[in-house]
């Protein structure tokens, strides 16, 4: 199926499974796919590391100076880097997850991450997940999707993630931490965590990847028009 030139937005709560689906979509219609979290979690890591991060969550005003010259990137392999070190198991780690919310709501980090996003919406043909890019980072998507699932699924979901990278995670810690970040995502005052208006909104409680694939493709076939059959 051939689709065209677009930007494909992807939003939603926590763990509801936004990058596994967003990566299907990518490699099924032959597109880039770009996780905006993996980049505040790459600052959240780097804060932590350089100690600029309290156990409070109250964060040095030297990061700001520090993003300056800070190497967060993806590589080839589609992998997430700080300067020459793979960083991808590392952000994906609980201990990164307590603290990613809290540093996303500082403006500057923003503004950090939103640069590097924007740099790959030029050319279109991007899937990218996140909380704000239908709503802020690239308002004029072609198509948007807002991510809903049950609690118990997400937080089954994000469990057996951890616990496939080789953590012994509680259940409760997880389903705490899902809620917190959602708390904090959606109530800070740069970029919340909105729907935007005009994004279809897709609850995954009770579907498959196939499921969720064939509703993306009758979605854009409605909304593009039917595209060629390979
Ligand atoms: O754990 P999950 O995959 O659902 O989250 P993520 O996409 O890895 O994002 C981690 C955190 O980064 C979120 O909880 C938000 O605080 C922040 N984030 C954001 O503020 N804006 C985005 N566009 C993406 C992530």
């Amino acid at each position: 199926m051939k689709v065209p030139d677009i930007i494909i937005a992807i939003d939603g709560f926590s763990s509801t499974g936004k990058s596994s689906f967003a990566k299907r979509v990518a490699a099924k219609f032959g597109f880039l796919y770009l996780d905006s979290g993996a980049l505040y979690r790459g600052v959240t890591l780097f804060a932590q590391e350089e100690r600029l991060i309290s156990k409070l969550n109250t964060v040095s005003p030297t990061l700001e100076e520090e993003l300056r010259t800070l190497d967060i990137h993806f590589g080839t392999d589609g992998r997430t880097y700080m300067g020459p070190r793979c960083i991808e198991n590392q952000i994906r780690s609980l201990e990164v997850s307590a603290q990613v919310s809290p540093i996303a709501a500082v403006p500057y980090v923003r503004a950090y991450v939103d640069r590097k996003l924007r740099e790959f919406g030029q050319k279109g043909r991007i899937v990218m997940d996140g909380r704000d890019i239908g709503t802020t980072v690239f308002p004029h998507a072609q198509l948007k999707i807002f991510m809903t699932a049950s609690e118990e699924v997400r937080a089954r979901r994000r469990y057996d993630e951890l616990v496939a990278n080789g953590s012994m995670p509680a259940l409760e810690d997880v389903v705490k931490n899902l809620r917190e970040r959602d708390y904090i995502d959606s109530h800070r005052e740069t970029a919340p965590l909105r729907k935007a208006p005009d994004a279809f909104e897709l609850d995954n409680s009770h579907m498959d990847m196939q499921e969720e694939l064939a509703w993306i493709q009758g979605l854009i076939q409605g909304k593009f028009g039917l595209l060629d059959a390979s």
